[in-house]
């Protein structure tokens, strides 16, 4: 059967280490969509593996799929799988043929098209990576997939259509003289022609490439437990996330299907556990109407004065939390947690079980509170509205909960041990989403997870 993991928010819920936990029983790790934006954290035996592009599986000795949901940086997924091997793990990590490459104009793209916005205080806050501009390639049907790397001639039949077309661009358009770039060499079709073949003859020296959908397919009829892993969350998604200030691709229990191979009766026939982060976190622009003070340059309008209470609950949580970028180190926004916003997600993924995390970090608070609805024109609401903008006018009706005590986060073995109102607040969330809570992370480590349900043993 299969097992999707789905961030229920804005991403950095926690996603790795719920992998790495179910993943257990799994035999193969798929990442669906998204590239190296996505930072997740894996810790084993104490030892922290921070990973953007290879799935969290792979750290555990799972065959780990980055399939043709994918963009795919081939020099970043050598990096990590070197990394890995460093430390003594052996990565068995197959791409799919058919995900899209980012080559190196997509991220010099990426960067110059954020400084143009931000001249119009309109920049995305993207990770750099170049996600937005290999994707728009994708769509445009000028990309180069993964497949594309193994077979010269057709390499450079790409290479020498879309090179040209991006120089033109930087140079036409936004007025950027190449050579005075970092790297001329992105805009170079020799150059990028040399550095995709390496590329690909490293790929195809360690047998890495596969039809994702196919390798899969013979996964399951050999009886293999598939886990479809999401990056990012829900409401940076392209489609249902708060648009423009999403990431390019379908985070969302949909593209699972789409960005795998399996159809989507397989994904639906198995279960979609949502991710949930007993708070909320944000990186980059966008509203979140539950934010507690705000971070200069990400929170729209705020000029680094929210008065002192907000200020410090916002930095202890950040600060327990260890709320920084894993990709970028950037301090993230932080609020409370968000009903509506789960509501959404809750809907658009088809839940099937939640698994909330970082609950010990709200331990101490006197009170913890929750963004239980939205005041909108007047009017009472329970979701999101479908536009950014009016998303921004909405106003959070906080319910307030007590709060719970620091207690030996090691000894909450079960569900039960944790303290009253910690459950209490796991409760709410439960009924208001009509979803079964699977497993609540109180620590980073992967022992540090109260399980309540094992979602393979179904
Ligand atoms: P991109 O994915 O780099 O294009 O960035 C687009 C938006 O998605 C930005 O607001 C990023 O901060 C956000 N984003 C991308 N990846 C992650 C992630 O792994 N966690 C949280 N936010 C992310």
């Amino acid at each position: 059967m299969t097992v999707t993991i789905v961030g229920s928010q804005l991403g950095d819920e926690g996603k790795g280490g719920v992998v790495d936990l179910y993943g257990d029983p799994a035999d193969v790790v798929v990442r669906y969509q998204g590239g190296d934006n996505a930072g997740h954290t894996v810790v084993e035996d104490g030892t922290e593996y921070k990973l953007s592009l290879v799935p969290s599986g792979a750290v555990r000795g799972k065959v780990g799929v980055l399939g043709n949901g994918c963009v795919v940086n081939p020099a970043t997924l050598f990096e990590e799988m070197d990394g890995l091997r460093d430390r003594g793990l052996e990565p068995d990590v197959r791409v799919a043929e058919r995900a899209h490459v980012i080559l190196p104009y997509h991220r010099v793209l990426d960067g110059i098209e954020e400084e143009v916005k931000s001249e119009t205080d309109s920049a995305v806050g993207t990770t750099g990576r170049g996600i937005g501009p290999t994707y728009e390639d994708k769509a445009g049907r000028r990309g180069v997939r993964v497949g594309d790397l193994l077979d010269e001639d057709v390499l450079r039949e790409r290479i020498e259509y879309v090179v040209p077309q991006k120089r033109a661009l930087i140079e036409d358009v936004y007025g950027v003289d190449v050579d005075d770039l970092e790297d001329p060499d992105a805009f170079d079709v020799d150059a990028v022609y040399e550095t995709a073949l390496e590329y690909g003859e490293r790929l195809a020296a360690e047998d890495m490439t596969v039809d994702a959908g196919n390798f899969l397919a013979e996964k399951r009829a050999a009886g293999e437990n598939v886990m479809l892993e999401g990056a990012q969350g829900t409401v940076i998604d392209i489609d249902h996330g708060n648009y423009p200030y999403v990431t390019s691709s379908n985070p969302t229990a949909g593209g699972a299907a789409t960005g795998s191979g399996l159809a989507p009766t397989v994904i639906g026939q198995g279960e979609v556990v949502g991710i949930v982060k007993a708070y909320l976190t944000r990186v980059g622009r966008g509203p979140l109407p539950t934010e507690l003070a705000g971070v200069e340059g990400q929170t729209p309008g705020y000029d680094g004065h929210a008065g002192d209470d907000e200020e410090e609950l916002a930095t202890y949580i950040r600060d327990e939390g260890g709320e920084y970028g894993t990709v970028t180190g950037r301090p993230r926004r932080v609020g409370w947690l968000d009903l509506p916003m789960l509501r959404h997600s809750t809907r658009v993924n088809g839940f099937t079980g939640l698994a909330v995390n970082h609950v010990d970090v709200l331990a101490g608070l006197d009170e913890v509170k929750v963004g239980d609805s939205y005041t909108l024109d007047g009017e009472e609401i329970e979701t999101l509205p479908s536009t950014t903008e009016r998303w921004a006018e909405c106003e959070a009706n906080l319910r307030t909960f007590d709060g719970w005590p620091e207690v030996d986060w090691d000894d909450v073995d079960e569900y039960e041990d944790l303290p009253e109102n910690a459950r209490a607040y796991l409760e709410y969330v439960s009924d208001e989403l009509e979803t079964d809570i699977y497993a609540v992370g109180v620590g980073p480590d992967r022992d540090q997870t109260v399980v309540l349900e094992s979602p393979y043993d179904d």
